[in-house]
């Protein structure tokens, strides 16, 4: 079980998830993205590295696929010893998002509730101990909380009418408009319900924890995410993240 950490009983436990087990198949190649070297560590590992060094995090769980356990040992041994130790063994994750995700909030549930727990793709390693902070203390605060950033570009609301052509139904305001990141901060027993309630009703494809949050009525809010907390989702982004890492002391 997670201890408490030190600072006075207002603290709350917090722990995080860590979704891994994804395919990359908009990156394309061998191995899935969260295994390739940026800066010569793996996405993972500087993931892993970046949540385990934030001293507000207590315990970590892994969701990898069941066919990676030899990338994902690799990815340990590049790893802090102090960081290595508040890492959970591993689950295996689902066929969705979603899934991957319930399955790391079950594994949390086995080994003690915390207060709070984070929720953050494994594809986004340049997550950094100041938005850490704000994710645990809006989540805190409001429950469910989830980083956004405003968009720079106009977005439609629109429905495909042909291939590659969507007729447009609404322009929102685009200054009402984040583009939502993670990591994702929920008050743990509610998000497990929530994650629970999903599955009991047959609904799956939630592409984030704040919707299926939404879709279970907790309310939710948006805190100040990070412009360079990009997603490794395209094969140039990888390339991005491997010149921004190189030359970067792995500890940053
Ligand atoms: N993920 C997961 N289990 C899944 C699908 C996704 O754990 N069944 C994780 C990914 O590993 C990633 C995060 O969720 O860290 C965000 O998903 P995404 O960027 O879509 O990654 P992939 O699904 O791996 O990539 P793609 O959609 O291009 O195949
Ligand atoms: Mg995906």
């Amino acid at each position: 079980p997670a201890a408490r950490q030190p600072g006075g009983s207002q603290d709350p436990v917090v722990a995080a998830v860590v979704v891994a087990a994804g395919k990359g198949l908009r990156v394309g190649g061998d191995l899935p993205k969260q295994y390739r070297r940026v800066g010569g560590r793996a996405v993972l590992t500087r993931t892993l590295a970046a949540l385990a060094g934030s001293d507000r995090i207590a315990r970590i769980q892994p969701v990898i696929a069941s066919d990676a356990q030899d990338f994902y040992r690799e990815c340990l041994a590049d790893l802090d010893p102090a960081h290595r130790e508040k890492l959970a063994e591993p689950v295996p994750g689902g066929a969705t998002r979603q899934q991957s995700v319930a399955a790391g909030l079950e594994g949390l549930a086995r080994s003690g509730h915390p207060d709070l727990v984070l929720i953050h793709d494994a594809a986004r390693p340049f997550v950094d101990d100041a938005l850490i902070a704000r994710a645990v203390s809006a989540g805190a605060e409001h429950g469910a909380a989830v980083p956004g950033v405003a968009v720079s570009d106009t977005i439609k609301l629109v429905e495909e009418i042909a291939p590659g052509i969507g007729r447009v139904h609404e322009t929102p305001a685009r200054e009402k408009l984040r583009a939502v990141q993670t990591p994702q901060s929920f008050r743990f027993g509610p998000l497990l319900d929530a994650h629970r309630k999903a599955v009991a009703e047959g609904r799956d494809g939630f592409t984030d924890d704040g919707a299926l949050a939404e879709w279970a009525g907790l309310p939710v809010v948006v805190f100040e995410g990070d412009a360079r907390n990009r997603k490794i989702t395209q094969a140039a982004d990888l390339i991005d993240a491997d010149r921004a890492f190189s030359g970067r002391a792995f500890s940053e």
